[in-house]
């Protein structure tokens, strides 16, 4: 395999943006920007193999940095949302840049997102970005360096490793915000993919998506993926949860079975299959219900509502605040670890 660096573009401030395209044997080339240690474009063949890319996106700097709705990039310190945007550690509370709303804070406010990474070719397959985000940035606290390192291997496996380590006690939790549709573009929706999902329980949300705390058995409702279904039979059910988040975009809890993928995506017409396998306890399924077709995408299509389905790995969202969710501290110099992998494959 090799990797191909080339120009992508300047930032306002003069910092050079680079593409990063690894490719295999198999037609299968991941591309990278360190504009957010962002996953450009993941090209893949189709069952006649046709090679399209199957993520959701910008051609240009200028889409990512104008219109972003997070599409590919990497997310941190604290991905998805923490109530108010506060939270106490240690005895001490702490305020962050509510940027939702004015109220919530969301994505930690772009910080990681937006950040230019330093990035090293580390071997012939794979790319790693860091990044350093300052003490007190968007209010959380301590030096935080974290590490994001895409590999693609030879059986087509997009493999994200996280790492992440503070010199002050923290809250963690990274994504990736890639949007995918296993189309190949964003022309149709990804309503007709069908999904299957490892998860029993998910979390219900309020008015301003924040988890309500309980965590709800998936069982005799929309969120029931056990049995794959598509994403659009149920998306418009009367049911409160989908009402609110205007569709999918909440938490499922993983139950991590052995040997099996913690979800499955299916095409029917490209034949093309996604697996997503992650170590962490919960993944978003959010399923682009705030996008309207305001904004122009890859291709000059524009991105309208449900063009792409995200599967953001993560912790509970507003883990923080909630003491019965997994536990998303780590202590001064204790490290972040966490991997993810997209793996792709084409079905007759
Ligand atoms: C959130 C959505 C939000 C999207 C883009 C997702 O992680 O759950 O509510 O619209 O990110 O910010």
């Amino acid at each position: 395999m090799a990797i191909s660096v080339s120009h992508y573009g300047f930032m306002p401030d003069g910092k050079e943006v680079k593409l990063y395209s690894i490719s295999n044997n198999n037609d299968v080339t991941l591309q990278l920007i360190n504009l957010g240690a962002t996953l450009q474009s993941l090209y893949t063949p189709d069952k006649y193999g046709r090679v399209n890319d199957i993520t959701i996106g910008f051609d240009s700097l200028y889409g990512h940095l104008n219109f972003t709705d997070y599409q590919g990039k990497v997310v941190g310190r604290y991905a998805n949302r923490i109530a108010n945007g506060s939270f106490s550690l240690g005895g001490k509370k702490y305020q962050l840049t509510q940027n939702e709303k004015d109220k919530t804070c969301l994505h930690s406010a772009g910080e990681f997102s937006d950040a230019v990474w330093d990035a090293i070719i580390a071997d012939d397959n794979a790319v790693e970005f860091s990044y350093t985000s300052p003490d007190g940035t968007s209010g959380f606290e301590g030096n935080l360096t974290a590490k994001v390192r895409y590999t693609l291997t030879e059986d087509n496996k997009v493999v994200i490793e996280y790492s992440a380590v503070c010199d002050k006690d923290t809250v963690m939790n990274f994504t990736n915000h890639v949007y995918f549709n296993l189309n190949g573009s964003a022309m149709s929706d990804v309503l007709d993919h069908e999904m299957q999902m490892n998860a029993s329980h998910y979390v219900p949300i309020d008015a301003d998506s924040i988890p309500t705390g309980e965590i709800r058995e998936v069982k005799g409702t929309a969120f029931d993926f056990n049995a794959p279904c598509t994403i659009g039979k149920r998306i418009y059910d009367n049911d409160e949860q989908l009402t609110l988040a205007r569709g999918y975009d909440h938490n499922f809890c993983l139950c991590h079975k052995e040997g099996e993928a913690d979800a499955t995506v299916k095409e029917p017409v490209s034949g093309r299959v996604l697996k997503m396998y992650t170590d962490l306890p919960g993944v978003q399924l959010y399923t682009g219900n705030f996008l309207d077709g305001s904004v122009i995408g890859k291709g000059g299509i524009p991105i309208v509502k449900h063009a792409g389905f995200c599967l953001e790995t993560q912790f509970y969202p507003d883990s923080p605040n909630q003491p019965d969710f997994p536990s998303c501290v780590f202590k001064a110099g204790e490290e972040f670890k966490s991997t993810t992998v997209f793996a792709v494959s084409v079905e007759e």
